[in-house]
């Protein structure tokens, strides 16, 4: 009798478990970034492709508040020259609080504020947002796969379906990696919409990728920095247990194997 309870509540929970998963169905990818694992680092010219979807693309509608325009030129991240810096500061706009008027921003000078309406910011974004979870909610996934923050934007820019709908007013578009499966943002890339640079290739999946990697970097531009001096602590600590063995056998030699 009691064993029957715990088998149909087991039941229960597996079939309320598969229609959950049902509803929240996300699909994310899991790409192949260069800054994964203990010693990935950015990739800089990743970095600055994804430097060029944000400006010609995705800055018509979000805003990068909390990076300065002085950070793309330092080391570990896109490293563009000093003058490159200044001259791609100097496309936006900024309210200048002294001269009480809007100026050509400066290096110094933070990226704009969100212009559209519903929009969030996305310097923080590629950290804010999970890609993985479970299973069960245990997060043995982000153990195993990182927390997947760029994947999930990746995979955003890239899971639309083509389907829509309007509720409210609003037309919502249908997206396999938002979570309830329709969000509001119309599909901001579209194959060759940007022209790299470098030449590299400008489908939807390479756009994606360059610029959630982008992302990440302005997240944690010193995560680089984080993984190295990570390691030699790891190297450190090493050593010094190595040490603290051999002192403690020395201490202790004198009173052992005593009759
Ligand atoms: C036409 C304006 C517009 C453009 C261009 C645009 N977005 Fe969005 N974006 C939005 C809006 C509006 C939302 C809010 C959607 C919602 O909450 O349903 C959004 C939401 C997002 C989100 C958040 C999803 C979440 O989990 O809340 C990310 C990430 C994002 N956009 C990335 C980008 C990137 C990267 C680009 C450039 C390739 C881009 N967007 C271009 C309007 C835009």
């Amino acid at each position: 009798m009691f064993k029957k309870t715990i088998l149909s509540a087991l039941l229960a929970a597996g079939i309320a478990g598969a229609a959950y998963a049902e509803v929240g169905e996300q699909h994310i990818e899991d790409f192949d970034f260069s800054f994964e694992g203990p010693f990935g680092s950015f990739d800089q010219h990743q970095l600055q492709r994804g430097l060029q979807v944000y400006t010609e693309v995705c800055s018509a509608c979000h805003g990068l508040q909390y990076v300065s325009f002085r950070t793309l030129g330092d080391e570990g991240g896109p490293e563009l020259e000093a003058e490159q810096v200044k001259a791609y500061a100097a496309q936006f706009e900024v309210y200048d609080a002294v001269l009480d008027e809007d100026r050509a921003a400066k290096p110094a000078d933070m990226f704009p504020m969100s212009g559209f309406d519903g929009a969030p910011d996305l310097s923080l974004m590629a950290k804010a947002r999970a890609g993985f979870h479970g299973p069960y909610g245990l997060g043995i996934n982000q153990v195993i796969k990182g927390m997947g923050g760029p994947e999930y934007i990746a995979s955003i820019l890239s899971g639309y379906t083509g389907h829509e709908k309007e509720e409210a007013g609003t037309t919502f578009y249908e997206n396999t990696a938002f979570p309830g499966g329709w969000i509001a943002m119309a599909p901001p890339l579209e194959d060759d919409l940007v022209e790299f640079r470098d030449g590299h290739e400008a489908d939807i999946h390479h756009m994606a990728q360059d610029v959630s990697a982008f992302l990440m970097w302005a997240a944690e531009p010193k995560m680089t920095a984080r993984k190295e001096v990570g390691f030699l602590v790891f190297v450190f600590m090493v050593f010094l247990a190595s040490l603290l063995y051999l002192t403690n056998k020395r201490l202790w030699a004198p009173h052992k194997y005593k009759d």
